[in-house]
């Protein structure tokens, strides 16, 4: 029996619980909208021309999936804004959204602090941290998380609010039906792929095993560019990997044209192609092209089909899910803990002794 259907090594290697936070993320996506629907927010906050969302890592990835859907469906221009202060268009017709579960992360502390000083409408996600005095000093809403996890292993608790409270403003239009299908497709995809579903129906844990000990590369077109992401930034925190997202069309342009070098590529990589319904009908042709290109050099790769559902929403969430158990599976194949991620944690403590 390989580890990762040996359940008691898993439960030993996890310390701190993870899979509980994996297999929580339909829960916290329910329990987030209720908050998001019972914040209270200013009347004036009806009236903004853009919204810039702030977020750094797992904090930023609801803001990258909200910036994904409004491409389809908001007439208001929506950023997100990976760095410190804000981009100079800010003004006091535009909403900034800072998300941060510690509320502490200087890049975001800092654009929130210059949101409030600009006059802009001001919202906050988080646990509290420095984020919270300036939302009491510029009186704005701050939609508390209470949840004890890893940023990254919450991301119901980030990511929804933010669809909440938008949809509440009418720049998205994401309705608590939809909501409550794409939880029950979590539910579905959650009971294929959790740890109990020994590896030869585990598609998570097949496509783990085919990422052991190579450089991967995630490609996502559309909406799924998002979730290329969130697996990237999982592979990484989780399975303590190199990694790379890819997009379509933009690599059409660049990527196929590296793959000769270095001399051994094709035994160090491997791409997952995340596909999706909702593709672009020239993507599609692009994909089958690179599908020939990747042949040709015999560089592994296997596209994945997100089960055909009734919404973009639905797609990038099922993706997101299944990249999340796969850095999982990752992460218990190279014999680790998923949760520590000491260089950021030593980052982070180096940069506040120079404050
Ligand atoms: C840790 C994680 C990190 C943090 C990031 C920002 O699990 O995912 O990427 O999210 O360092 O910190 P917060 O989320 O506290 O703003």
């Amino acid at each position: 029996m390989g580890i990762l259907d040996n359940l008691g090594q898993i439960k030993k290697l996890d310390s701190a619980n993870m899979l509980q936070n994996l297999m929580d993320f339909p829960d916290q996506i329910e329990a987030a909208w209720q908050s998001a629907e019972k914040l209270a927010l200013p009347t004036h906050y009806l009236k903004i021309k853009n919204v810039v969302i702030l977020g750094m890592g797992g904090s930023a990835i609801g803001g990258d999936l909200c910036v994904g859907l409004s491409l389809y469906n908001s007439k208001v221009p929506i950023i997100i804004h990976r760095d410190y202060d804000l981009p100079a268009f800010v003004d006091h017709d535009s909403l900034v959204i800072a998300v941060s579960y510690s509320g502490n992360t200087e890049e975001t502390v800092s654009g929130f602090q210059a949101a409030g000083e600009k006059g802009a409408k001001m919202l906050a996600i988080s646990s509290g941290g420095d984020l919270a005095p300036i939302c009491r000093k510029y009186r704005a809403p701050l939609l508390e998380i209470n949840y004890g996890a890893q940023p990254r292993a919450a991301l119901g608790y980030l990511l929804t609010p933010i669809l909440g409270i938008l949809s509440r403003l009418g720049i998205l239009a994401i309705s608590r039906g939809e909501i409550e299908t794409a939880i029950q497709l979590l539910k579905g995809l959650d009971s294929k792929i959790r740890p109990e579903v020994p590896t030869a129906k585990n598609i998570a844990k097949q496509l783990a095993n085919k990422l052991y000990d190579r450089i991967a590369i995630i490609i996502g077109s559309g909406a799924l560019k998002v979730a290329a992401r969130r697996w990237k930034t999982q592979i990484n925190e989780n399975a303590k990997s190199a990694v790379w997202a890819e997009e379509l069309p933009e690599l059409c342009h660049n990527f196929i044209v590296g793959l000769d070098f270095p001399k051994r590529l094709k035994d160090k990589i491997f791409v997952v192609v995340l596909q999706s319904k909702y593709d672009h009908p020239r993507n599609k042709i692009r994909q089958s092209v690179v599908f020939q290109i990747l042949q040709q050099k015999s560089i592994p790769y296997e596209p994945i089909l997100m089960h055909p559902s009734d919404s973009a929403l639905d797609e990038m969430l099922s993706a997101i899910y299944l990249g999340d158990y796969v850095s999982y599976y990752l992460a218990i194949a190279n014999g680790l803990d998923p949760t520590p991620i000491k260089s950021i944690e030593l980052l982070k403590e180096r940069l506040a002794g120079t404050k």
